[in-house]
């Protein structure tokens, strides 16, 4: 299976909380191609997390159309949006988000209970990503017995282990250190580009932020910008498989910082 495409127009995402209304999104169309990284950067309180909520169908839109592949999220029932996910789509969230009463393999397996595989057959394929993240040793450990680094690996081996087409990424290195963020990231985008997965990355870091094939640029609810990051190659273009406008900027920190990943 490969990744999954992200259609969408005029997002409109309004917030009414005590009567004072947040405007976090204010027209937000674009595309993205399967296959494709995207990461989205922009200060705080520009809107990147309630447009990655609502790309991932977590959220509705207040108005506008999503489509992923060809589902259209902005009109699935709650039920079929939740089955779409559990089969489509990882989550990676900053704060890990791990169950704290579930160890290491039945938090990487959690969401292969959900889709109802048995316990032999989903504990064999957790245990085996969790492996190739570094985490063999410490499958019966509970979360709080982990660092940082650790529990975002295994919240790196829940969003991945049931082979998802799309990777929604909040932030996913924003409270780890920068030698063990690298090391994340290398093995998520290692796995991710291994099996084609589209990645969507939250980031407040112009260096992991320039990795990807195009940085989207979000200010006060709006796209700003969009560039080229690093990953991009004219293989892609000669592929078919992207539609990247011809001539995009380079981003400014891209040639600088170059990327560490796997493969590259
Ligand atoms: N559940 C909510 N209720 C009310 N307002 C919200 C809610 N979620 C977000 N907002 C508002 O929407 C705007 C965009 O928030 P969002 O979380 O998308 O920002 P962000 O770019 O992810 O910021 P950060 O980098 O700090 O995570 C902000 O003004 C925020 O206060
Ligand atoms: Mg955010």
């Amino acid at each position: 299976m490969s990744g999954l495409s992200i259609h969408a127009e005029d997002l409109v995402k309004i917030y009414r909380a005590r009567r004072v209304r947040s405007r976090a999104l204010l027209g937000v169309s674009l595309d993205v191609d399967a296959g494709e990284f995207v990461s989205v950067v922009g200060t705080s309180g520009s809107g990147k997390s309630t447009l990655l909520n609502l790309l991932a169908g977590l959220e509705p839109p207040t108005s506008g159309r999503i489509y992923l592949g060809s589902e259209p999220v902005h009109r699935m029932s709650e039920d079929r949006l939740a089955a779409f996910r559990l089969r489509h789509a990882g989550f990676i969230f900053q704060n890990f988000n791990l169950f704290p009463d579930l160890t290491v393999l039945e938090n990487a397996a959690f969401p292969l209970m959900l889709q109802g595989k048995p316990p032999a057959a989903r504990n064999r394929a957790a245990a085996a990503l969790l492996a190739r993240l570094g985490l063999g040793a410490y499958l019966s450990h509970l979360p709080a017995e982990l660092s940082g680094g650790q529990q975002q690996r295994v919240a790196i081996a829940r969003a991945l282990v049931g082979a998802p087409q799309i990777v929604f990424a909040d932030e996913p290195t924003g409270n780890l250190d920068s030698a063990t963020a690298d090391s994340v990231m290398q093995i998520l985008l290692s796995e991710v580009q291994e099996r084609a997965m589209t990645l969507l990355m939250v980031t407040h870091d112009a260096g992991r932020a320039a990795c990807a094939d195009r940085i989207f640029t979000i200010r006060d609810g709006r796209i700003e910008n969009i560039e080229r990051g690093t990953k991009r190659t004219d293989e892609k273009k000669k592929d078919g498989l992207a539609s990247f406008s011809a001539d995009l900027p380079e981003h400014a920190d891209a040639a600088a910082i170059g990327c560490r990943r796997s493969g590259s």
